[in-house]
């Protein structure tokens, strides 16, 4: 079997540590680079374990101290930092595979870059392809790439739409599936009040804090739809949110022929990493089967669009120009940080979005550069709206 060679951009991450569990278990997969932005402790960890050729740091003064502490305990890896430094890591010539795990718009110019580059992407990175899905998707088309999806329902429809991974005339409705987060049965007077740290409780899932409040507020569940539109080929029109409290359908797909397939699984993103990574083979992924006797209740329901209006929101902006969807990232991320900074309350993140995608411009996007000003923007206009709501 040939080597591949894997660069894991946010090795640090929920998703980047539970990739390197599951790639323990491989002998075809050589570390090509691990990278962090500031967590050098466990990059410093993970180094000595995996041994990669290199590791990337967001600073200069982290990547030499990581640098002199590799040195001390006679480690050959080198230690690079910045935004440059991913794009080089994910496009190098020797690299075969890369796992596109940053979170956030900041791992957009390195997910492009794998892509560009001819590389087999194993992509968790969703915020990449709601920025800049058309380009994206037109670099894995020129390079030859292939692009592979990690977020579970997406995984789940990949695996539910078997050899064809394009929505074909034969497909009804694609069925995405969302626990509800934390907050399904609050009402919307109690969400006003919510902490971060309730907001941070999912109750099924163990993620990074981004997606964790992502969840609470189903902005996750939209940026979702807007990643399946790309991912699949396939209009909003044809994609339904369908609340499903216990996590254990990851989503379906309805064929013409009013078949549904559905991908069941425990909630443990080493399931989908295990079937990018050995895909087109399976292989174990240190997770336990579910057991149907203790599975007597499934429920699934229409989400409630009131409570959570991002998700109506989302569909207006996959249905509209790309900058929208730009927007709707931007200032959720500002958003966000904001709250988990206590700046804002909950319901300040929809208040936001929804203000500056309703305001942002739309000029022509043809380069990812073009992308990220708009980002810029974006976020500068969604950090006026702070004040205006704290
Ligand atoms: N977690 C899940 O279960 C899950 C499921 C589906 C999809 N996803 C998607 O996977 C992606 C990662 O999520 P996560 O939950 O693993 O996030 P996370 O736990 O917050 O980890 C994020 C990773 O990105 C790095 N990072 C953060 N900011 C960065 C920057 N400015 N430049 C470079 N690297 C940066 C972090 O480094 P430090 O540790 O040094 O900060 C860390 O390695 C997200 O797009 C998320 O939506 C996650």
């Amino acid at each position: 079997m040939s080597a591949k060679w894997l660069t894991l951009l946010g090795s640090t991450g929920s998703i980047g540590q539970s990739t390197l569990e599951v790639i323990a278990q491989r002998s075809d997969y050589q570390i090509y680079a691990l990278t962090a932005h500031q967590n050098m402790e466990l990059l410093f960890d993970q180094c000595q374990r995996f041994r990669p050729r290199y590791a990337v740091l967001g600073s200069k003064l982290l990547a030499e101290s990581l640098a002199l502490r590799l040195d001390a305990n006679g480690l050959q890896t080198s230690v690079l930092f910045g935004e440059q430094a991913l794009v080089d890591v994910a496009s190098d010539s020797d690299v075969t595979h890369v796992m596109a795990a940053i979170v956030g718009g900041a791992g957009l110019a390195s997910s492009f870059a794998a892509a560009n580059n001819g590389k087999t992407v194993f992509l968790a990175n969703k915020e990449a392809l709601v920025m800049a899905g058309s380009l994206l998707m037109d670099a894995v088309d020129r390079s030859g790439a292939t692009l592979l999806p990690v977020d579970s329902e997406h995984n789940a429809i990949f695996q539910c739409l078997g050899q064809s991974s394009e929505v074909g005339r034969e497909v009804r409705r694609i069925l995405l599936t969302g626990s509800g987060g934390p907050f399904l049965e609050r009402s919307l007077s109690e969400l006003e009040h919510v902490t971060p740290a309730e907001a941070c409780r999912h109750p099924n899932w163990v993620m990074g804090q981004k997606i964790s409040i992502d969840s609470a507020t189903m902005m996750n569940k939209g940026l979702e739809l807007i990643e399946a539109c790309w991912l699949f080929d396939v209009a909003p029109q044809k994609i339904e949110f369908v609340i499903h409290p216990q996590s254990i359908v990851h989503s379906m797909v309805e064929f013409q022929d009013a078949s549904v397939i559905a991908q069941l699984g425990q909630p443990d993103m080493k399931t989908p990493i295990a079937h990018v990574l050995a895909f087109p083979d399976r292989m174990e992924a240190g997770v336990s089967g579910l057991d149907f006797s203790q599975l007597s209740a499934l429920e699934f329901r229409s989400p409630d669009f009131a409570q959570f209006p991002l998700l109506a929101l989302a569909r207006t902006v996959a249905e509209g120009h790309q900058s929208l969807a730009i927007a709707f990232n931007a200032a959720n991320e500002v958003a966000v940080d904001a709250f988990l900074a206590e700046e804002i309350p909950f319901l300040g993140i929809q208040r936001i979005i929804a203000t500056v995608v309703a305001q942002a411009p739309q000029p022509e996007l043809n380069t990812i550069e073009d992308v990220l000003t708009l980002d810029r923007v974006c976020r500068t206009m969604a950090e006026g709206a702070l004040h205006i709501d704290g």
